[in-house]
């Protein structure tokens, strides 16, 4: 067999992989697609929270989730969610995490023991810095998971709306 066929069938062989993964990408930015809006919050066709960028304007929640991300998790998952040796990298992860997991492992921790390693990621339940922004990490995640978000500070972003002064204001206080 000459070396071309040996390629060429390897190339038909990888094509279905290469395609299941792309058609797996447009399906979560399908899902991600941001199609209502209350009080200045995107919401997915399921109702769950959503990032929307418009011409490299993003929401506020985006940008909230931007600060946050870096003031309490990038330590271990590295910068604009990229991942380190101690954490997942969860701009690769939050393609197909749904909202509630990802509300349930970072208010309840989780610890995966194997190969010798023991890594943990805390418990934030009763971290107001952290459950008070929940959704403010969660869109700005999916945002950099599905690729909507370029890394660092986004540079344009939507005016604080007042609903999220509002749950700010009691979250925090209360
Ligand atoms: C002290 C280090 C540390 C900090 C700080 C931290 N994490 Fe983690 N996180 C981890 C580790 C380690 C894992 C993997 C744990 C496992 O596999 O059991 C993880 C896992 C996760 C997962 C699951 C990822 C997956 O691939 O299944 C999510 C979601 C997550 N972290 C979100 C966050 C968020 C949001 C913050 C900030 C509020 C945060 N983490 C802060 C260490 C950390």
């Amino acid at each position: 067999m000459s070396v071309r066929i040996v390629i060429s069938a390897l190339a038909l062989a990888l094509l279905p992989l290469a395609s299941s993964s792309l058609a797996q990408a447009q399906d979560s930015a399908e899902k991600a697609k941001a199609v209502t809006e209350e009080n200045g919050k995107h919401l997915d066709a399921d109702g769950n929270p959503t990032y929307k960028i418009e011409n490299g304007t993003v929401d506020w929640y985006t940008f909230s989730g931007y600060r946050r991300y870096h003031s309490d998790c990038h330590v271990c998952h590295g910068p604009d969610g990229v991942g380190s040796s101690y954490a997942p990298a969860l701009a690769e992860t939050m393609k197909n995490m749904d909202y509630g997991t990802f509300l349930s492992i970072v208010a309840e921790g989780r610890k995966n023991v194997g190969g010798g390693k023991e890594n943990v990621m805390p418990a934030f339940g009763d971290n107001k810095n952290v459950y008070c922004y929940m959704d403010d990490l969660y869109v700005y995640l999916r945002a950099r998971a599905i690729g909507a978000a370029p890394r660092g500070r986004p540079p344009k972003k939507a005016e604080k709306p007042q609903a999220a002064k509002d749950h700010e204001a009691s979250c925090m206080g209360g």
